[in-house]
């Protein structure tokens, strides 16, 4: 391995100095959500007696109501536990494919991928899982009953709440976009009449499908009304899914992936999400090398940091799908071993084309474009409690506002999850990942994840609760921010706030978003090699570390989005 110290390249350039103050400070507890309301509705939990597991199910639930792009009860989610007494879970309720669904079903007769079909309408739905997840981590790990933890939703569902500007702004976009969507554009934009911010924004449908699920638990939602409606809205959008699919829904508890960095423990989700073993992976790779003398996003270490990406995210590709039907060579990418064997070729002067960086049988995969993503949204939060248990979540409906398709009557959207299969080998999906094998559609698989909610903890204690939305970006977003503060010693307001910059092995491209690369730094890296393209909306990362002086906890809602947090 060449870690060559190559000091002009450290042309350090700061352009950006946030220090945004810690203003979000609780020795009881804190929630970081998008919505204020979600965060309160967390806190209200966690001040009646509620654990962090409680509080996160009240979140989840209300931010189905306030954040309808991306909380949900018709997608899914990731959640990691880590309890005060060191015992640690990953709850997988994300969606699965139909029973009818296969593997071709998104090629027309010659072969090719159908534009839209895996994004828009009945046939991009994968069966939801939120529900079930919720369900299963309040029963296995929660202290509250569900009339409880599900009041704060409901109360804001049936009240209603002000439109906040980011959501007006959602809307209007919605109502473009879902034409033909009758049922969603009633909902969300008045038959067209669009909510303007600072209207009240009342559900009733939804309020009285959370009232059901309150009352009935799974039953209330995979069985009986709400699940028949379900079943005739997406067949008529053209999906399969049937009254079975929804009652044989299971979500899972899965060991969390764990890893180490400098000493800290790392605690993230396994597959059928990536983005643990990718996040590891790539920590794993950056371990050896030394970041004192590195200038923060100077050519030096964006250099660092994209070519580790760019090997973890070809491994993603090959080696990375739902491991209940594809054995996933978990262990190995674990290790360190592995990931010095990946680095050999590392070379601190230039870049390693990914052209290179094949993984195994995969030399067919080139000349792949990015695919377009006019929209994207999921949402992240983390909560602790007083007596030391963190929760981390990621859910979402992939897209914003998902397939578009609302379930007549009961308020509430479905995802459009099933992009995220590999169509067909080499064809990028809307995020521009590539799959195979590894991640082909078929009846009740789990389509593959980025979402990386994750713990980090040093001595059994938690130091940190991370996690951010951003499609392909999310797993190096979260690489970053804890990059930033390991490494580079931000404290974690600056950690989240600071720009971010992401490379995903195809297209070999850095993407980077406003203010992360200086000019000059891009010229150096151009000059090693390196293709660089603007991008805009990096995942808003939602954050709470242990702070070191008083002891309590900091919450770090990302700023350069609309986030929120609350502590007591
Ligand atoms: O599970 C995934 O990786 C994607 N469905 C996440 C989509 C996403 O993050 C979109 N938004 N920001």
């Amino acid at each position: 391995m060449k870690f060559v110290s190559v000091l002009f390249l450290t042309l350090s350039f700061s352009i950006v100095a946030l220090a945004t103050q810690p203003s979000i400070y609780g020795e009881n507890g804190v929630v970081v959500a998008h919505d204020l309301e979600a965060c309160e509705a967390g806190i209200e939990i966690l001040k009646n007696g509620g654990n962090a597991v409680d509080a996160a199910v009240a979140v989840s639930y209300a931010l189905a109501v306030t954040l309808p792009q991306a909380g949900n009860i018709g997608g899914g989610g990731f959640m990691i536990i880590h309890m005060a007494d060191g015992q640690k879970f990953a709850i997988d309720y994300r969606e699965m494919a139909p029973g009818k669904a296969h593997r071709d079903m998104f090629l027309d007769d010659s072969g090719k991928v159908v534009s839209q079909l895996s994004t828009r309408g009945g046939l991009a739905v994968g069966v939801p899982g939120t529900v079930a997840g919720l369900q299963l981590a309040l029963d296995n790990y929660g202290s509250m009953t569900r009339k409880k933890v599900m009041k704060p939703a409901i109360k804001l569902a049936q009240k209603g709440f002000t439109i906040p500007f980011d959501l007006a702004y959602s809307f209007g976009w919605l109502n473009k976009a879902a034409e033909g969507f009758d049922e969603t554009r009633r909902i969300f934009c008045r038959d067209g009449d669009i909510y303007k911010p600072g209207e009240t924004f009342k559900q009733p449908d939804l309020a009285g499908t959370l009232k059901r699920i309150q009352k009935k638990g799974n039953a209330g939602f995979y069985e009986g009304p709400v699940a028949e409606a379900l079943v005739k809205s997406i067949s008529a959008k053209g999906g399969s899914i049937t009254l079975e699919d929804l009652k044989n829904y299971t979500a899972r508890v899965r060991e969390p992936v764990v890893g180490t960095y400098r000493g800290l423990e790392v605690l993230s989700m396994p597959p059928p999400s990536s983005g643990g073993i990718a996040l590891i992976s790539m920590l794993n790779m950056m371990e050896p090398m030394i970041f004192d003398s590195v200038g923060w996003h100077s050519a030096q270490h964006i250099q660092m940091l994209a070519e580790v990406e760019k090997r973890a995210y070809a491994d993603r590709s090959v080696w990375l799908g739902d491991s209940d039907f594809f054995e996933v060579p978990q262990e190995k990418l674990l290790s360190k071993a592995y990931a010095a064997l990946r680095m050999v070729d590392y070379d601190s002067l230039s870049a390693t084309p990914s052209d290179s960086i094949y993984p195994l049988n995969d030399r067919e995969l080139a000349g792949i474009e990015l695919g377009g993503h006019e929209s994207e949204e999921t949402t992240h939060f983390s909560v602790v409690d007083k007596w030391g248990n963190a929760v981390s979540v990621t859910t979402t409906l992939n897209w914003s506002f998902g397939s578009y398709v609302t379930v007549e009557g009961y308020g509430f959207l479905l995802n459009n999850e099933m992009d995220d299969f590999s169509s067909k080998p080499g064809a990028p999906n809307s995020f521009g990942l590539l799959g195979n094998e590894a991640n082909a559609i078929a009846p009740k698989k789990r389509m593959l994840s980025s979402m990386t909610p994750t713990i980090l903890a040093r001595d059994g204690k938690v130091v940190l609760v991370v996690g951010a939305p951003g499609g392909s970006t999310i797993i190096t977003t979260v690489l970053q921010v804890i990059n930033n503060m390991v490494d580079f010693g931000m404290p974690v307001h600056d950690a989240v706030n600071v720009p971010r910059f992401h490379h995903q092995w195809r297209p070999d491209v850095i993407h980077y978003g406003p203010g992360a690369i200086s000019p000059e730094t891009m010229e150096v890296l151009r000059g090693m090699g390196y293709e660089l393209t603007p991008r805009y909306g990096y995942g808003e990362v939602n954050a709470i570390a242990r702070d070191k002086i008083f002891g309590g906890w900091i919450g770090a809602p990302d700023l350069k989005t609309a986030s929120h947090g609350a502590a007591y």
